[in-house]
């Protein structure tokens, strides 16, 4: 769907649509045509990670920087962030707020 210069993805989870930018923060890829997936999450053990946030995690196809779908924040890096947008569900139509 296109919002003002990219356009927008919407995806639905279990909790809702959710909208985030069709554009990747680090080189411009067409972020939402990435992987819809789930991430290595730190655990309290050192060097040891456990599987989690399962699809959603959108992972760009270019470079595979990962951003959590919801925040639109980079996981690895602070500094980054997708736009994300709220999507409203109602009488079967969504809209998306900008
Ligand atoms: S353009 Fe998305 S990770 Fe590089």
């Amino acid at each position: 769907m296109p919002v003002g210069a990219y356009s927008v993805g919407v995806f639905r989870l279990e909790t809702g649509y959710y909208g985030i930018v069709n554009y990747c923060p680090h080189e411009g890829a067409d972020l939402c045509k990435g992987r819809l997936t789930g991430t290595n999450l730190h655990t309290d053990k050192l060097s040891h990670y456990e599987w989690g946030c399962e699809g959603r995690i959108l992972r760009c196809p270019w470079h595979k920087w990962e951003f959590d779908l919801i925040t639109g924040q980079h996981l690895a890096d602070p500094n980054f962030r997708a736009r994300t947008y709220r999507v409203i569900e109602s009488e079967g139509r969504l809209t998306i707020e900008l």
